[in-house]
Formats: C-alpha cells, sequence, structure tokens
C-alpha cells in the first residue's frame, strides 16, 4: 500500500458541464483536485465520442495542475503529437488499442508527454511486463471504457494488487479509472493505487455556482482512504 499523503484524485470533466469546461477545471481545481483528467473518446474503440486535440488546447490555459489525457481511441499514433502539442501532460493510450504499444510509448514520450498505458478490465496485468521500464503511469479500467456513471468491476482490486508487485520500487503511477467512490477508493489504494480518476463522484450535486459539493465529494473519498 502506498502512502496516503501522496494519493492524488482526478476529477474527470467527462462529468462536468459541457458547456462551461472553462469554469468547471477551475472550480474543481479551487475545491482540491490535483490532476484533471480528459477522457477522449472516438465512436470507434468505444462507443461513445468526445474531444479533439482543439478542445484539449483550448482548456489548457484553464488547469493549473496536471492535464492528464486518456485516449480510448484506435488508431492512436497518428494523433498523439496533436494531443501533446495541446499540452497534455501525462497521454495514455489502450494496449487494446495499439497494434504496437511498445512503439506507442515510445512516441509519446518522443513529444515530450509523460506516457501511461490503460488496460480494460478483460486484460490481464502481466500485458504490461515488457513496458514497465518505459511507463509513467497503469491506468486499470475498472469499468469497461466508454462512459462515465458505472458499476465498479471488483477483479480489478487483484489486478493492481499484482501490478504493484510487479512495479516493485520503478516510479510508476497507478492509476484507477471508473467506479471510484469512497466504498471503492480504498480498496483500490490497499491494493497499491496511487490516483483515483473520479467522474460522477466528484461532480455530483455541485456546479460552477455551487462550486461545494464538489470539495466535499473530494473530501468523503480523501477521508475514506485516510489521505
Ligand atoms: C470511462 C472513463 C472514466 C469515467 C469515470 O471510459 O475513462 O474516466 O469518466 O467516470 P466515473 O467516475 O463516473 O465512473
Ligand atoms: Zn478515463
Amino acid at each position: 500500500m502506498n502512502d496516503t499523503s501522496s494519493i492524488k484524485i482526478a476529477p474527470s470533466i467527462l462529468a462536468a458541464d459541457f458547456a462551461n469546461f472553462g469554469a468547471e477545471i477551475e472550480a474543481v481545481e479551487a475545491q482540491g483536485a490535483d490532476w484533471i483528467h480528459v477522457d477522449v473518446m472516438d465512436g470507434h474503440f468505444v462507443p461513445n465520442l468526445t474531444f479533439g486535440p482543439d478542445m484539449c488546447k483550448a482548456i489548457r490555459p484553464h488547469i493549473k495542475t496536471v492535464m492528464d489525457v486518456h485516449l480510448m481511441i484506435a488508431p492512436v499514433d497518428q494523433y498523439i503529437e496533436a494531443y501533446a502539442q495541446a499540452g497534455a501532460d501525462i497521454i495514455t493510450a489502450h494496449i487494446e488499442a495499439s497494434p504496437h504499444i511498445h512503439r506507442t510509448v515510445q512516441a509519446i514520450r518522443a513529444c515530450g508527454a509523460k506516457a501511461g498505458v490503460a488496460l480494460n478490465p478483460a486484460t490481464p496485468a502481466s500485458s504490461v511486463e515488457y513496458l514497465l521500464d518505459m511507463v509513467d503511469l497503469i491506468c486499470v479500467m475498472s469499468v469497461n471504457p466508454g462512459f462515465g456513471g458505472q458499476k465498479f468491476i471488483h477483479s480489478q482490486v487483484e489486478k493492481t494488487r499484482q501490478l504493484k508487485q510487479m512495479i516493485g520500487d520503478r516510479p510508476i503511477h497507478i492509476e484507477i479509472d471508473g467506479g471510484m467512490d469512497p466504498s471503492t477508493a480504498p480498496l483500490m489504494v490497499e491494493a497499491g493505487a496511487d490516483v483515483l480518476v473520479a467522474g460522477s463522484a466528484v461532480f455530483k450535486g455541485g456546479s460552477v455556482g455551487n462550486p461545494e459539493p464538489y470539495g466535499e465529494n473530494i473530501n468523503a473519498i480523501r477521508n475514506a482512504i485516510g489521505n
């Protein structure tokens, strides 16, 4: 298990007001978000469509923390540079979306961004074994990618535990994405996660005009993990 004071909460703007991203980001950062998670979907790799690189570029000046871009797109390689130029600090690609994920990770780092790999729920921990010396983040999908507000898939706790052991003392973040709330987050932190993406659990009950619930929701997760 990690030192819980180092756990990052990364709200997903997929659950924010789509007419108000700049203000939503500023509000959720003021309420204690550590990173901003941006879910890019292509309607092909996942059955939903969201943000292109121009949109990422437009929101970048509103982000004071870390822009964490999760690419749920296939093909992926030809878009990496555009998301890096849009200002992504971390770019995560799916291992299932790239036939040459090793090359994809090299391409992300070559653009100057930190490189993440995401694993769908059915993809085993062992799939990243030969990437461990070249990634900065492993994202464990604890729902099937495509939508916010889905139910947490419990089998991903054991996968996270395996990944933590495989990583050893390498400086790699384990990020959990999907279904994170005060009841599920402690399971993943105990298993070794240090970045928790949360969409609906952070944005519920609040708005730009009434942002305090964002802070209460973030604190509810922090309290649950003893952070
Ligand atoms: C799912 C996305 C997640 C999602 C999380 O494809 O990658 O980031 O927004 O949403 P919640 O926290 O509502 O499960
Ligand atoms: Zn995501």
